[in-house]
């Protein structure tokens, strides 16, 4: 049981929306390049990520995330910009996950401010919290683009706590990204790591508190401060 916890804060992209269902919707794709595509464009958009925020060199997460699809179709012998075009467009209407409209329902009926802490661009998390219908049920959705630091940085962390006026120990952050779950337990937040990919363990600094497998097993982890 978490105890004192006052503010729930989620990662946006794998945590609350798919990132799979770009290329799962769109019809270009040959369905035996579908998951190769989703991983290779998810792992060069976080690579670049960390990359640009090592060298301090930010852009926004949509460029970041339009030049890691160029790379990944190049890769796979799938350029062309009507389809790189056609992704883009998906990925601002990614499909939240099931259980989260209920979870968030849940969260806020017990008085728990809920929020979103997201590379995501403000213009992208607006458009995919709009599109899955998640309108109202977030007390804030808030994109590291005001800091210019992508996650792992500990200024994006700082920034909800700024934002929530909250300190650390009263956040409960959720992300289904390992290394994320981890940044954030180092930097001091109590961590729910939602292990959807049933992936291993990182051995980075930090330690979830908790590890479960859909969200919808959150509020029974949780007491209010
Ligand atoms: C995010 C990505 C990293 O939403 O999942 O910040």
């Amino acid at each position: 049981m978490l105890t004192g916890i006052r503010a729930c804060v989620f990662d946006a992209y794998g945590t609350v929306f798919d990132f799979a269902s770009a290329a799962a919707r769109c019809p270009d794709i040959p369905d035996c390049n579908r998951a190769a595509l989703t991983a290779l464009w998810r792992d060069k958009q976080l690579q670049y990520t960390w990359l640009r925020t090592l060298q301090d060199r930010y852009v926004d997460f949509w460029q970041v995330t339009g030049e890691a699809l160029d790379f990944a179709l190049d890769t796979l012998d799938l350029a062309n910009p009507a389809r790189h075009a056609k992704l883009m467009d998906l990925y601002l209407s990614l499909s939240a996950f099931p259980e989260v409209a209920d979870t968030l329902r849940t969260l806020r009926a017990r008085g728990f401010t809920t929020a979103i802490l997201s590379n995501g661009s403000p213009a992208m998390l607006a458009s995919i919290v709009t599109h899955a219908g998640l309108d109202g049920l977030f007390d804030a959705v808030l994109s590291v683009d005001a800091v210019r630091k992508f996650k792992t940085h500990p200024a994006a962390y700082q920034y909800a706590l700024d934002t929530l006026g909250v300190s650390a120990g009263q956040v409960c952050f959720q992300s289904s990204n390992a290394w994320d779950a981890h940044a954030a337990s180092a930097f001091g937040m109590r961590v729910v790591w939602c292990n959807r990919y049933a992936q291993r363990r990182e051995r980075l600094p930090g330690t979830p508190d908790a590890e479960i497998t859909t969200l919808a097993e959150l509020p029974a982890l949780l007491e209010q401060a």
